[in-house]
């Protein structure tokens, strides 16, 4: 199964498995990571699945949409790696991302 490594916001590193149809939000959230709160259960309005993606990665992930835009635009933390977790489907080419939960709002 492809893998991801989840940043927590103490700075900890820990890689899971991740299933098939499965978004990187889910992934996080069943794996465990409270932080990240994915409030509206991944239906793109409450932005709590904010996290920064590896740059390396950036070019493979799907566009942003004008919805997931104007959300990561109310957070202070936002940057150019910015995206919500739940709008990113974890297929296999996305093996080995790494993305760190962004800080508390
Ligand atoms: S879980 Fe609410 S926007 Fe992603």
């Amino acid at each position: 199964m492809p893998k991801l490594t989840v940043v927590n916001r103490a700075g900890e590193e820990k890689t899971v498995e991740v299933g098939d149809g499965l978004t990187v939000m889910e992934s996080i959230r069943d794996n465990g990571f409270d932080e990240l709160l994915a409030l509206c259960g991944g239906c793109c309005s409450c932005a709590t699945c904010h996290v920064h993606v590896d740059p390396a990665f950036v070019d493979k992930l799907p566009p942003i949409s004008e919805d997931e835009n104007d959300l990561l635009d109310s957070s202070d933390h936002r940057d150019e790696y910015s995206r919500l977790g739940c709008q990113i489907p974890f297929t296999a080419d996305l093996d080995g991302l790494k993305v760190r939960i962004a800080e508390e709002d």
